[in-house]
């Protein structure tokens, strides 16, 4: 068997230009103009798949881009691992802040290769295919059967990801998942996620006058939806900013008190966080640090406000109509499906005469948290602490990835989460990347998985 650190001493260069082949696929999937893309990335791991000894199917399904799904010849009664990741990923404009690289033109600099997709999630997901690269070259590969799960919708937050997890479970059966779609607590800080937070994302539109009419005949008698929907979001916090909507936090627990304090022994840096973001202090829930603000509580954010006149100079108008897109952040034990009509209900005791309101579900997905004391928890640990040369730490991080709160419930509770991005890879924004080091420490430590979980027995 070739040693892992010499096969990646060899092998560095051509992973770097396989990977950069990849990220060069504009696949964004949130985009009609870019649907030939998607499948052109499906295609392009299908065949890099099928290269290393897989055997690959497409599968269609209901949303746009197909789901890559692939699994090594089978060893019998050895124990079986998915492994998971997106190949769509965002959109990319605003185009003129993209400084250090056009988005699919992958450049290398100061260690890290810039483009879209690389911290997210094409340059960890490839770490996985590495690692799988390296055994099936070898002789004597660990007694573990593997399969790949790969999806292109991940982005937008379709679930027909998880309903073809729900319908193809006897496909997918594991006894692991793992997956690279997080981030690190800090660099030098190797980490396993052991909690997501959900997320129900919503678009209200509030419609008021057939037409938009002059404000100077019309206004101060007839309702005009941009105010009101500007008064009922802006209800949403309280003075402690928190969310006002009745019981909305009934099932929110607060963390056992030794959760906490390992929360609390983190080195979370405030100044740092703000600063990183171009701002000195932010407000948040009375009484949380900012570390727990962005984990393990839940939030509401608006994303985006449309209604009446936003051209070149001013038009006194009552507007038609107004519409927002805002999401909360969901924390385990929290219903979306509650929240969906608690909020509608909500909504709707505000609403004004002469205003109607309409509102659509655009994303759903519980919390999740992991099991620490698991077994396979250990064997990550393990794996960790060889490719990156120290052990890890375990955090919750404040992302969702709607499908694995669904393979925790419907394939296993082993689900292992290993986070090789960083929050400042500029993750959905311009100037994305990924390190280099710990692209090749995530190949190492996805290596060493293999071995440590063909020998795990019981999880
Ligand atoms: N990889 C992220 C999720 C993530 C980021 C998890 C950081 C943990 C830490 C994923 O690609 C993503 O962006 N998810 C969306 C999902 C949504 C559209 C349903 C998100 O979190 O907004
Ligand atoms: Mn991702
Ligand atoms: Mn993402």
């Amino acid at each position: 068997m070739q040693p892992i650190a010499e096969y990646l001493a060899e092998n560095a260069l051509n992973l770097k230009n396989e990977l950069i082949e990849f990220l060069k696929i504009p696949s964004i999937s949130c985009q009609e103009e870019f649907v030939p893309e998607c499948r052109r990335a499906a295609e392009w791991l299908e065949r890099c798949l099928t290269k290393i000894g897989f055997s690959v199917t497409l599968y269609p399904v209901s949303s746009r881009h197909p789901m890559v799904y692939a699994e090594s010849p089978k060893i019998e009664g050895a124990p079986t691992l998915l492994i998971y990741g997106h190949y769509d990923v965002q959109p990319v404009d605003p185009l003129d802040l993209w400084t250090e690289t056009s988005p699919f033109e992958p450049t290398e600099k100061n260690g890290c290769l810039y483009g879209r997709g690389t911290s997210d999630d094409k340059g960890p997901l490839y770490s996985h295919i590495a690692a799988a690269a390296y055994w099936m070259k070898q002789p004597n590969r660990p007694n573990l059967n593997v399969k790949f799960l790969i999806e292109g919708d991940e982005e937008g937050g379709d679930s027909t990801a998880a309903l073809f997890v729900e319908e193809n479970a006897d496909l997918l059966a594991c006894d692991y998942v793992v997956l690279s779609d997080s981030t690190q607590f800090a660099p030098g800080f190797p980490s396993i996620t052991c909690g997501l937070r959900g997320i129900a994302a919503y678009e209200l539109t509030l419609t008021g006058p057939v037409q938009d009419l002059h404000s100077g005949m019309f206004g101060g008698a007839v309702t005009n939806p941009c105010n009101v929907l500007c008064e009922i979001l802006g209800n949403m916090f309280d003075e402690n900013h928190r969310i006002r909507i009745p019981g909305f936090y009934d099932e929110v627990r607060r963390l056992p008190q030794e959760d906490l304090e390992a929360m609390r022994l983190l080195p979370f840096d405030d100044a740092g966080f703000f600063s990183s973001v171009g701002v000195e202090d932010g407000l948040g829930e009375a009484d949380m640090t900012v570390h727990e603000r962005i984990t393990i509580r839940p939030t509401f954010d608006i994303n985006g406000i449309t209604g009446g006149y936003q051209g070149e100079g001013g038009k006194t108008i009552i507007p038609a109509w107004a519409s927002a897109k805002f999401s909360f952040r969901l924390v385990p034990n929290q219903d979306a499906e509650w929240l969906t009509a608690a909020l509608s209900r909500w909504i709707q005791e505000q609403l004004p005469p002469g205003i109607t309101m309409k509102l659509d579900v655009e994303a759903q997905s519980g919390g999740l948290l992991l099991d620490l004391k698991r077994p396979c928890m250990k064997a990550a640990a393990r794996s960790m602490e060889f490719g990156f040369g120290c052990a890890p730490v375990f955090t919750r991080e404040g992302g969702s990835i709607p499908i694995v709160a669904k393979f925790s419930r419907r394939l296993t509770p082993n689900v292992l989460m290993l986070a090789y991005s960083q929050k400042t890879d500029n993750a959905h924004g311009p100037n994305e990347h990924f390190s280099l080091t710990n692209f090749i420490h995530g190949i190492k430590t996805n290596v060493k998985l293999w071995q440590e979980l063909s020998i795990e027995e019981e999880n």
